[in-house]
């Protein structure tokens, strides 16, 4: 990699999400291009060789082992992710891995080892962090503007029109590794902790199959979550219901005031101060926002906003809200 050629990159799963990093990547052109695409599936690969102009292997191991690529951007499904990431450390690329990290406590602790021993960049690709309400949110909430927060509370839920013959691999615990919470409830359960700033503690948590009978997993959680320092968190996330209209995304409630967001205004009610103040803040294209900040932190070497332990720490949450459900009882999050 020299200082001013574009980091070239091998993305690893050309499926649905890989539309919305590619988008990200020809926002960025000047500083990073697509030079190396791995998918297992024929069709799926030669869409994405044609549409980037990128080498195409239908093996993540020959990409690895044959295009010089500087980092990967990992797409898959989760029950190859911790094959992925550990191949792609030992290669000795950066990494962006979609969410979740991996699926299970050993996985995490391997990936992490792999990661911490190659010196490579690993970032989560938790593109929810990149929204202007969330990054504008968390800076109030770091300068103390709330004083000490109290609760957080966050919402990801949608109408999923997923039907057996459309659900692949996320139908099945074993490659989904659980149900909607392990997939789309993984953004909110980053987000809250991002929010809360603090590891979480315990967790308590009810899982419901409101609609989506075929899959195996649930489809839809509520999560209590308690955090070092005191502060407690709650998420909501389905794909049997939308979220209700004008629902907050995400909120946060301190000792001297409160904030709140749809997703894109951000509310914020202080309580020296009579009136509320609304920002209405510019939209920006999250997964172009992500894709750019992970080219600055693998050039400058800067922590990304969540590496390797933000997301044992999420994937820690959910695990130990899994074990809630069926337990029945409030569980310690197992420090990793
Ligand atoms: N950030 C978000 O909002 C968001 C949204 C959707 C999906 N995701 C995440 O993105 C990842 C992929 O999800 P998706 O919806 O794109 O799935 P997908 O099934 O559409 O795509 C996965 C791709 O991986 C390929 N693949 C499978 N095994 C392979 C192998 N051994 N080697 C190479 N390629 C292989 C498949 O052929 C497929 O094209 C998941 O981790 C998912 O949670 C994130």
């Amino acid at each position: 990699m020299t200082p001013t050629a574009p980091l070239r990159v091998g993305l690893i799963g050309g499926g649905n999400i890989a539309d919305s990093h590619l988008r990200g990547y020809a926002a960025n052109s000047a500083r990073v291009q697509v030079i190396a695409v791995a998918d297992a599936d024929p069709s799926t690969l030669a869409r994405r060789v044609e549409q980037t102009g990128a080498a195409g292997y239908a093996d993540f191991h020959a990409l690895l082992a044959e295009a010089e690529v500087d980092a990967v951007d990992i797409c898959l499904p989760h029950h190859l992710h911790r094959a992925a990431i550990v191949a792609a450390a030992e290669a000795g690329r950066h990494i962006l891995c979609e969410k979740p990290l991996c699926l299970t406590a050993e996985e995490a602790v391997a990936v992490r080892a792999a990661v911490q021993a190659a010196g490579v960049t690993f970032m989560c690709a938790h593109n929810k962090l990149y929204l202007p309400a969330v990054a504008r949110a968390k800076e109030l909430v770091d300068s103390g503007a709330l004083g000490e927060v109290y609760e957080v509370r966050t919402t990801d839920a949608f109408f999923n029109d997923f039907d057996p013959s459309t659900m692949g691999w996320r139908a099945t615990a074993a490659t989904s590794g659980g149900g909607e919470y392990m997939d789309t409830g993984y953004h909110p359960t980053y987000l809250l902790m991002h929010l809360a700033g603090a590891r979480p503690r315990s967790v308590f948590s009810m899982m419901s199959t409101h609609r989506l009978r075929f899959m195996e997993g649930e489809d839809s959680a509520q999560v209590l979550v308690r955090f070092e320092g005191g502060a407690v968190g709650q998420i909501a996330t389905s794909w049997a219901y939308p979220r209700v209209p004008g629902a907050e995304r995400f909120a946060v409630m301190g000792e001297k005031g409160s904030l709140s967001s749809d997703g894109t205004t951000l509310r914020v009610a202080l309580r020296e101060q009579e009136a509320e103040q609304v920002y209405a803040l510019r939209m920006r294209d999250p997964f172009e926002a992500e894709i750019a900040d992970f080219v600055d932190r693998v050039r400058d070497g800067r922590r990304p906003l969540h590496g390797v332990q933000e997301g044992i720490d999420t994937l820690a949450i959910i695990l130990a809200a899994y074990a809630s459900a069926e337990s029945g009882s409030a569980e310690e999050v197992l420090a990793l």
